[in-house]
This record gives C-alpha cells, sequence and structure tokens, in this order.
C-alpha cells in the first residue's frame, strides 16, 4: 500500500469545502463525510441550479460543523472570502454541470462551470496555499469522471489511467478540459492536487433526468420507459456510496498529483438495466399503473455521438489504496428502488414546469 507524505493523518481535522454538495454525488459525499469526521468543518458551496436541492441537506443544519453557502464557483471574491474566512485547507469539487442530454442542447452553461468555474476555483486555491507558504497538508480534489476516455468497442480493455483522453460529449469535454486544469496546475505550480475519474454513480438523491431515476419515476407514473437507440450501450454502474469511500481513501492516502479511476465492475447494457428495475418495482411496489413494468418500454431515437460502452479499470485504486466497491449491482439497485419508493416527497417536487419543458424537448 502506498501512502502519501504529503497527506495528513487520518486523525488530523480538516476544513474543507465541498462544491455541488447539494447535488447528487456531493450530497452523499456531505452525508458520509460529516457522519464519518463529525470533527471536520464542512462548507458546502453550491449554486443550486437545477440540480441542486437544499432539502436533500436539510438533516445537516443542526450539525455544529456544517455551513451551506449559496453561491457560484465561478464568483472569484466569493470563493476568496470563503476559504479565507473558514482558513479553508481541503476542497472537494464536485460542481458541475453534468447530464450529457442538457449538454447537447446548451453546452455554453457546461464550459462555463465546468472549465471555468473549475479554473476559479483552482486559481484561489493556489494563491490561499501560496500566502500560506505552501502547506503540505493543503488539497485540492478534483471529482471528474471516466466519460473522458471517450467510447469503448466490445472487445477493448477497460479505460485505465493511461488510457488517452477522447471525450465525445460537450459534457465530457468541459470535464476533460478542467482536469488537463487541475493536471497542469499541479505539473506546473506544484500544488497539492489529486483527482478520481469515476463511472456512472446511483443511488439516493439521484435527479429525475439521469437513467435510473427516471425509469424508477416513470414506472411509478405509468409513463413510457424511454431506451435510446438499440439499448445496447453499456455502462459501469457504481453504488453512490462506494464512490464516497473511494475519494476518502484518495483524500486520506492518495498521492499527490495523482489520478485514481473508480469503478464498480458492473457492466451492463441499458435494455438490461432497465428489465432489471422494472422486475424490482414489479416484485416492490405496491401498486403500479401498469404492471408487468416492462409493458412501458419504448425504444426512442438515439441521443446524437451516444458513447457505445464504458468500462474502467480500477486497479490503481485498489492495489495502491486498498479501496473495494462494497455494493453489488443487485443490491445497490434493490436500495435504490427502495428509496424512490419511500421518498416520493423528495422526488415529486423536482418534476416542475422547468423539467417538463427540458422533458418534452429531449423526448418529443
Ligand atoms: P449533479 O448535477 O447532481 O449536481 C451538481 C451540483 O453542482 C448541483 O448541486 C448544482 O447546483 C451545483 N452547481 C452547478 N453549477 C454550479 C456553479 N457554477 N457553482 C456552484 N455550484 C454549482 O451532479 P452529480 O451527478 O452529483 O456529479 C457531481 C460530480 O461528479 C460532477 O463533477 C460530475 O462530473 C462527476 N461525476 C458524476 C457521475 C455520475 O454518474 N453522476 C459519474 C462520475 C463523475
Ligand atoms: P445517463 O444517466 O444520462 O448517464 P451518461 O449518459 O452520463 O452515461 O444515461 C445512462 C445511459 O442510459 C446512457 O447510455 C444513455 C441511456 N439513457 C436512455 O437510454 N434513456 C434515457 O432516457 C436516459 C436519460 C439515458
Amino acid at each position: 500500500m502506498t501512502f502519501s507524505e504529503n497527506s495528513p493523518s487520518s486523525k488530523q481535522e480538516r476544513r474543507l469545502i465541498v462544491t455541488g454538495g447539494a447535488g447528487f454525488i456531493g450530497a452523499n459525499f456531505v452525508h458520509y463525510w460529516c457522519a464519518k469526521y463529525p470533527n471536520d468543518r464542512v462548507i458546502v458551496l453550491d449554486a443550486l441550479t437545477y440540480a441542486g436541492n437544499r432539502q436533500t441537506l436539510a438533516l445537516l443544519d443542526t450539525h455544529p460543523n456544517f455551513r451551506f453557502v449559496k453561491g457560484d464557483i465561478c464568483d472569484r471574491s466569493l470563493v476568496d472570502a470563503l476559504i479565507q474566512e473558514e482558513a479553508v485547507d481541503t476542497i472537494v469539487h464536485f460542481a458541475a454541470e453534468s447530464h450529457v442530454d442538457r449538454s447537447i442542447l446548451g453546452p455554453g452553461a457546461f464550459v462555463q462551470t465546468n472549465v471555468v468555474g473549475t479554473f476559479t476555483l483552482l486559481e484561489a486555491f493556489r494563491q490561499h496555499w501560496l500566502a500560506g507558504d505552501r502547506p503540505s497538508h493543503y488539497r485540492f480534489h478534483h471529482v471528474s469522471t471516466d466519460e473522458v476516455y471517450g467510447s469503448l468497442g466490445s472487445d477493448d480493455p477497460a479505460f485505465s489511467e493511461t488510457t488517452p483522453y477522447a471525450p465525445n460529449s460537450p459534457y465530457s469535454a468541459s470535464k476533460a478540459g478542467s482536469d488537463h486544469l487541475v493536471r497542469a496546475y499541479h505539473h506546473t505550480y506544484g500544488m497539492p492536487t489529486t483527482m478520481t475519474n469515476c463511472s456512472n454513480n446511483y443511488g439516493p438523491y439521484h435527479f429525475p433526468e439521469k437513467l435510473i431515476p427516471l425509469m424508477c419515476i416513470n414506472i411509478l407514473l405509468g409513463k413510457p420507459l424511454p431506451v435510446y437507440g438499440d439499448g445496447q450501450n453499456i455502462r459501469d454502474w457504481l453504488y453512490v456510496k462506494d464512490h464516497c469511500s473511494a475519494i476518502d481513501a484518495v483524500l486520506e492516502r492518495g498521492v499527490i498529483g495523482e489520478t485514481y479511476n473508480v469503478g464498480g465492475n458492473n457492466e451492463v447494457k441499458n435494455i438490461d438495466l432497465v428489465h432489471m428495475l422494472c422486475e424490482l418495482m414489479n416484485e416492490l411496489a405496491p401498486k403500479l399503473p401498469v404492471r408487468p413494468a416492462q409493458e412501458l418500454i419504448t425504444f426512442v431515437k438515439d441521443r446524437p455521438g451516444h458513447d457505445r460502452r464504458y468500462a474502467i479499470n480500477s486497479t490503481k485504486l485498489q492495489n495502491e489504496l486498498g479501496w473495494t466497491p462494497s455494493v453489488t449491482v443487485q443490491e445497490g439497485l434493490r436500495q435504490t428502488v427502495e428509496w424512490y419508493l419511500e421518498n416520493e416527497a423528495w422526488w415529486r417536487p423536482l418534476l416542475s414546469e422547468e423539467y417538463q419543458a427540458y422533458y418534452s424537448k429531449v423526448y418529443a
């Protein structure tokens, strides 16, 4: 196992800004972190775009070390003030525009938040790090995606950390741009950065536009289940709590300047995944407008530039930092379906007019 000389011991308290902490993975991470490290100071910086939800963090409002700040990561003076006021030593950067279909409809916001926003955070953190005489326990952790590596053929080996970047969508291109900036800030300035590139996450608090929550909610509403193209596209699925523990491992034991791929070893064809969700809903939902739910499956026009297959090799993270995913896709999907069944009060308000307008544009 490799331990970084620059990492603090796990007992040292951190003062973190978590950007995008009101989104899906960020919120799961904040809940995970506040439970595991209650003495750490956790400041969430989130602009509360359509994908951010303050309610997801409501249970933490009584936590003495938690603070929520509504704000944009592109706002340099806000970021500077927050870093200084809170004497921040760690940034865990989740904030992003994250949905491929929205990036096809309007790529501008993706370049702004994902590229300019990451640049703004890096610059602010660099000045703070320099002013403090380059403290060795500081950390900028960047959360990225396997989509920067492009699309695999059916027999290609899984993406490794040395796979060349070949992003195909405006979303993945903007994430690739942010990854390159993070890499350059370490290479050029010696900034204490780490990065994770993770496969598709699923679990609680996932915004309805993404495949798994969309299918769960449409089954409950008796609406068609839109499968793009021939449904044979493959994604690797990771339960979100396993992503949180992977970032924890990298923050605690990761080597400065390194990138770690994170994946679940769960390659599933979209159509098979939709069938699994239908089966779980048939079993677990007391009432369904259409039963069996499989009757709702509808093949629709493919997404432009749709990547065929993602698969990720996370051997480096497993061998060097001792991380392993703990939830199988069968267990994780069951827990996720149960969560959507029990938390209609969370997802129902998200089906807003704005969301319906977006839905009509994509699925018209
Ligand atoms: P999400 O869309 O659910 O949440 C994004 C959050 O960022 C929201 O709370 C939003 O309000 C906030 N945000 C957006 N623009 C902002 C800005 N300019 N300033 C401040 N806050 C802003 O996304 P997610 O699925 O939780 O993804 C989080 C991160 O993980 C992203 O960087 C994404 O690229 C990466 N990632 C996601 C997946 C996945 O399967 N969802 C997989 C790998 C990597
Ligand atoms: P998504 O959740 O959007 O994640 P990503 O595109 O980042 O992998 O989609 C996962 C897969 O599901 C992807 O291959 C596209 C497909 N998909 C559908 O078939 N229908 C849908 O309505 C959605 C949202 C996605």
